[in-house]
């Protein structure tokens, strides 16, 4: 067994240059969750100014998801939302979509990708050239509302220091399960379907 490839070159690589890399990524792989948890708590250090730091906010979102009953999809895509502020604070919402997108929902991918453009209704009138109305760009999409919703109850709400916020490490196994998923499975994008963010059932089961 090789620990290391022969080549310099892509292109000089071997079947068994490549089978190697091949068990190796997959080995890395599977500890996405981990690292994802670890850069969250890197998004404590970021972005100061907000009564809450960046990891009180995306718990928060995430601990508003949990207790209005939302999927672990949601609930996922709640914490994870601006964990592209670290390394692209230009498109910080792409940037977490891109993460999501394999293993959750599409709507929710959706949702994340374009929330930075639906956050703007709140804040874009304080701001020069600022256009509040970004959101009008997605008129008609089949996940506008969604996206609209998800701003309301859970983004643009969580920047309370005094919420009761769930802990990061309660969020942790469904971040595990999540990215666990085989990725690309058409049963979890289940492309076009819309899931409620709100089910009032399960609220009341948590709460
Ligand atoms: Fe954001
Ligand atoms: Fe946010």
């Amino acid at each position: 067994m090789i620990d290391k490839v022969s080549f310099t070159q892509m292109k000089d690589g071997t079947k068994e240059d490549y089978e190697f890399l091949t068990a190796h990524e997959i080995d890395h792989t599977k500890h996405t969750a981990r690292r994802l948890m670890k850069a969250m708590v890197e998004l404590d250090e970021s972005l100061s100014g907000y009564q809450v730091t960046r990891l009180g906010h995306s718990v928060q979102s995430a601990t508003r998801a949990w207790r209005d009953g939302a999927d672990i999809d949601w609930v996922v895509a709640a914490l994870l939302h601006d964990i592209g502020d670290i390394y692209a604070p230009y498109n910080h919402d792409e940037y977490a979509a891109t993460i999501l997108k394999p293993f959750v929902r599409e709507q929710c991918t959706w949702v994340v990708a374009t929330h930075g453009d639906f956050q703007m209704v709140y804040y874009g009138h304080h701001l020069d050239g600022a256009d509040p109305n970004k959101r009008d760009r997605h008129a008609g999409h089949q996940y506008f509302n969604d996206c609209a919703e998800f701003c309301e109850r859970w983004d643009q709400a969580s920047f309370d220091p005094d919420y009761d916020d769930l802990p990061l490490e309660f969020f942790a196994p469904m971040v595990e399960k999540v990215f666990a998923r085989q990725p690309y499975d058409p049963d979890v994008i289940r492309s076009g379907v819309r899931e409620p963010l709100v089910d009032e059932k399960r609220a009341a089961d948590r709460n």
